[in-house]
């Protein structure tokens, strides 16, 4: 059995997690800690949670567990990785702590150094159909945005085709309120949101973009630029990115629809759809499916790809990545 502790578990993607651990066949969680929380339960938080107490980060007794998820914000995960680490537990993150390799670009866009630039080389970023090799035994893994992840596993086949790209990719995102968190402010109160769709931090201004920037470039030294337009849908959950490429060569949208099936022939979690169809929430709410579908527009290749926030967006891929880390079957506890 995993013995697995939970930090943030009162959060969103937290309560996400202990829903799912709660149901694995090889986990057992020891503890969920709250920083507002500690010594109520987390029924008293969601009507419907298990009845489990929570307790304070400090007091998470480290010495009892295999792994431990962070589910907490930037900077207060990265000091919680490094006191776990210490203590020999295996660190899956769940915020963007560990995700950008240069701790300089960590500090221009989290607007503070990095608490642990030393742990940025070890750690496994987790986009888990493309990091299989990496993740068996891996100490820390680093868990993909929730947009980032969207965007990405609808990339990365073009970019094994060989096929060169004229012009930016565009990343067209539009994301449930529950991606900004369990607190609400001014722009996710319910009254701003409902009946209202509204762009926010367009124009290369969204800390996923140099996320999204850095995956692209591991897969292509010199990859043309990205234009993220992240949006606020009035729903509670879901992604829907549509991600535009031109190529610089007419294309068969059928030999890339084939490639796309191909690549993700074996896949439990991603989903190509047949040709002409496309992918909305409808498809992924409540799973931890990343559906995608191709359509084609003179030389630009049009991908829309849907995934639920708080799963493959979140808790989701951070249980689909500690199977692997622990080699189990991967889809343990996600079906
Ligand atoms: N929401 C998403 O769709 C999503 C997707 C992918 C990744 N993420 C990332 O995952 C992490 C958690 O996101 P979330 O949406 O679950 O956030 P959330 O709903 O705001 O929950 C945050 C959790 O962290 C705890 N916490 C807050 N400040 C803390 C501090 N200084 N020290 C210790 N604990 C603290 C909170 O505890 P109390 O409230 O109980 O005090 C709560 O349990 C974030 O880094 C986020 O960027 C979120």
């Amino acid at each position: 059995m995993i013995t697995a502790g939970i930090f943030g578990a009162t959060g969103f993607t937290g309560y996400e997690l202990v829903q799912i651990l709660e149901k694995h066949p090889d986990v057992q969680i020891q503890f969920a800690t709250s920083q507002s929380f500690s010594g109520q339960w987390l029924s008293d938080i969601y009507a419907q949670a298990p009845h489990l107490p929570l307790i304070s980060g400090e007091e998470a007794p480290l010495d009892q567990v295999d792994v431990v998820f962070l589910c907490l914000p930037h900077a207060a995960a990265a000091e919680t990785a490094v006191t776990a680490l210490d203590a020999g537990c295996k660190v899956i993150d769940l915020s963007a702590d560990f995700r950008l390799d240069e701790p300089d670009v960590y500090a221009q866009w989290y607007g503070r150094e990095h608490p642990a630039p030393h742990l940025l080389e070890t750690a496994v970023y987790g986009l888990t159909e493309w990091s299989r090799v990496q993740l068996p035994g891996a100490e820390l893994v680093a868990v993909p945005g929730c947009y980032p992840t969207s965007v990405l596993l609808a990339l990365r086949p073009l970019f094994q085709t060989g096929f060169t790209l004229s012009g930016p990719i565009i990343a067209d995102s539009k994301s449930g309120v529950s991606g900004a968190g369990r607190k609400a402010n001014e722009t996710t109160h319910f009254i701003n949101v409902t009946d209202n769709f509204s762009p926010y931090k367009i124009g290369q201004a969204h800390r996923h973009q140099p996320e999204i920037e850095q995956v692209i470039n591991w897969w292509q030294e010199d990859a043309p630029p990205v234009i993220f337009s992240p949006h606020l849908l009035p729903v509670p959950r879901g992604i829907l990115s549509t991600i535009y490429v031109t190529l610089s060569e007419p294309f068969d949208l059928d030999e890339i629809q084939t490639h796309y099936q191909n690549a993700y022939a074996n896949e439990p979690f991603v989903c190509i759809l047949p040709p002409g169809k496309l992918a909305t929430l409808a498809h992924v709410t409540h799973t931890n499916k990343c559906v995608i579908g191709l359509t084609q527009a003179g030389n630009t290749l049009i991908l829309t790809s849907a995934i639920d926030n708080l799963l493959k967006g979140a808790a989701g891929q951070a249980v689909q990545n500690m199977n692997v880390v622990f080699q189990i079957d991967e889809t343990t506890g996600l079906t």
